[in-house]
């Protein structure tokens, strides 16, 4: 996969507000990562991870998840990235769209080891996140959690 394009883009979101740059993350993802099929940001509230900013041809259901629960609470419960190559093989998967195959979570988390949220992104293909998805990820996670301490600073 090329991503020469993100170090620039990374650099484009440093300059915008919280918000608009989730925005940003989640479209320019979905558009420039054939294999990110649904790209979405959840946000941590209390005990529930609320959902932001999506990208894909189709709604979720799961708008709101408890910490724990599925995937995408698991991430936030253990404060790491977790990929999953196959959903259909993984019990705590909670199913969204028919056509996925694998899934990443990524969580947006503070120096200080606070979750804010994170991103999640559904692939239609099996095992499809590596180990350069989880570096790119990880790096536009870290880059939304500075802007997102820098404006509540
Ligand atoms: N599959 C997620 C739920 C969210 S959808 O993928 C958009 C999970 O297991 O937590």
């Amino acid at each position: 996969m090329d991503f020469t394009w993100a170090e620039p883009f990374i650099q484009e979101l440093r300059s915008l507000g919280f918000d608009e740059a989730c925005e940003r993350a989640v479209r320019t993802l979905r558009e420039r990562v054939p294999h990110y099929s649904w790209v979405g940001i959840y946000l941590l509230e209390g005990e529930e991870l609320v959902l932001g900013p999506w990208d894909g041809p189709a709604a979720t259901e799961h708008v709101r998840i408890p910490v724990g629960k599925g995937i995408c609470g698991l991430a936030a419960r253990e404060k790491r990235t977790v990929i999953v190559d196959d959903v259909n093989q993984d019990p705590r998967y909670l199913a969204c769209f028919p056509s996925t195959r694998s899934e990443i979570v990524v969580p947006l988390m503070t120096p200080q080891g606070r979750v804010l949220g994170e991103i999640d992104i559904d692939s239609d293909e099996p095992a499809a996140f590596g180990p350069d998805d989880q570096k790119l990820l990880e790096k536009i996670a870290e880059t939304l959690a500075q802007i997102w301490e820098r404006e509540r600073s």
